[in-house]
């Protein structure tokens, strides 16, 4: 590719080679590493998930209570690290997230070795550590103490834990399992990408995994759940969806949990939250969000036509208001899942590291005399 073949957004280049996932948006499949993301949302778990991910394989029984074991040890963070979330409560919980990382390195004995075996055991503390961050911020900034883990909790349930103060019950744990696994990782996604770049460099994974979250932060990206539940809120009444729509599309306003730049149908994924939010609606008396949300779906149909479906985090903001988890926390919820897809991306950049570098098509003028800063008007 020349500077005279421009590919504005990267739309359509091939990057590199993964075995981490794979999506066919004309199909609608998702396969991480092989396993239908359908099979693994009903038979797997998060944990199973980052097993997989990281070493290309389901796992043992006895690896999976290994890795299980290391992720729970490895919750904990560095009070210094409590001090500066406390200092940043006020900020975005996804800025405290992406701070919290990019400080973490400071403690982390193995920052600025990048060998395999290192690697792997800061996949196990980031992916254990950042779960803790988001809770004890979302806690801090409410006034409260942060919450100690709970070793005999698996990842999704102590997230829940910590967050709350109390034990979830069964389903409640199950829910953000799901969420967590059905996000956890997805091709070259913009994020993900921005991982790689960084990890192009040769730089270590913490930095990686700040340039992930930064990126992840945008509307475009992990912002949309968040969106989608204020359009939620806005539109108030399900008899009011359709209208609203209209509006927004002759306002030419994208609507928010909509279109993807890879599926062209609906994404796989959106299915288990859709049906996880229809159950918790109707168990917890609260199934005014899904009508609102279904009520919006009808009114996109004749958007299908022009490959405008459903997308993964329509429905995950529902899910996620069900479960009393606030508005902001969602991205970082998103982040929190994604944790094992950007590393398992790192992982394999590192395999075979190359600088990610393009070109740009220079459009600027030329050739401009340079005036004395006297002489400038
Ligand atoms: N609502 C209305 N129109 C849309 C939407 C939407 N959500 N998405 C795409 N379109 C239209 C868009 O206006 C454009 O129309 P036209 O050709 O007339 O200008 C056409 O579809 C193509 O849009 P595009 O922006 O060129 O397509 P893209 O592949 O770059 O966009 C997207 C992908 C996700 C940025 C976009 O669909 C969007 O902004 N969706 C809303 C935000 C959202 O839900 N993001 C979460 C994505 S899934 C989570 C993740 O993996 O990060």
């Amino acid at each position: 590719m020349t500077e005279e073949q421009l590919a504005r957004g990267l739309k359509g280049v091939v990057i590199d080679k993964t075995e981490s996932s794979k999506i066919d948006g004309k199909l609608g499949k998702l396969i991480y590493h092989g396993y239908d993301i359908h099979d693994l949302a009903e038979k797997s778990t998060f944990e199973e998930v980052c097993y997989l991910l990281w070493h290309g394989k389901l796992p043992t029984q006895k690896e999976l209570d290994d890795l299980s074991r290391s992720l729970a040890e490895n919750r904990a963070l560095p009070p210094q690290i409590l001090q500066i979330i406390d200092l940043v409560k006020a900020t975005h919980p996804m800025d405290a997230l992406r701070t919290g990382v990019s400080a973490l390195a400071t403690f982390d004995p193995d920052t600025e070795d990048n060998s395999p075996a290192a690697n792997l055991r800061k996949a196990i503390r980031l992916t254990a550590q950042t779960a803790t961050i988001v809770a004890a911020h979302e806690r801090i900034r409410k006034g409260q103490k942060a919450v100690a883990p709970d070793p005999s909790l698996n990842h999704a349930a102590n997230f829940l834990y910590m967050l709350k103060g109390e034990k979830p019950d069964a389903e409640s744990a199950r829910a953000i399992d799901l969420d967590l696994l059905l996000h956890a990782d997805h091709s070259s996604n913009a994020s993900a990408f921005a991982a790689r770049v960084t990890t192009g460099t040769n730089a270590d994974m913490h930095a990686a995994i700040v340039s992930a979250i930064a990126t992840l932060k945008g509307p475009a990206h992990g912002g949309a759940a968040q969106a989608v539940m204020t359009m939620t809120a806005e539109i108030g009444e399900p008899e009011r969806a359709e209208q609203w729509v209209k509006d927004a599309i002759a306002a030419k306003k994208r609507v928010m949990g909509f279109g993807h730049r890879v599926y062209k149908t609906e994404d796989p994924r959106a299915r288990h939250l859709r049906d996880r939010v229809r159950h918790m609606g109707e168990k917890y008396g609260q199934v005014k969000w899904f009508q609102i949300l279904s009520r919006v779906e009808e009114a996109m149909a004749p958007y299908r036509e022009r490959g405008i479906y459903v997308n993964v985090d329509f429905y995950a903001g529902a899910a996620y208001s069900l479960l009393g988890i606030p508005e902001d926390l969602f991205i970082p919820m998103f982040a929190l899942g994604r944790m094992p897809g950007w590393i398992t991306q790192i992982l394999e950049q590192w395999a075979d590291n190359i600088l990610l570098r393009p070109l740009l098509k220079y459009v600027g003028p030329v050739d401009l005399p340079y005036i004395p800063i006297s002489e400038r008007k």
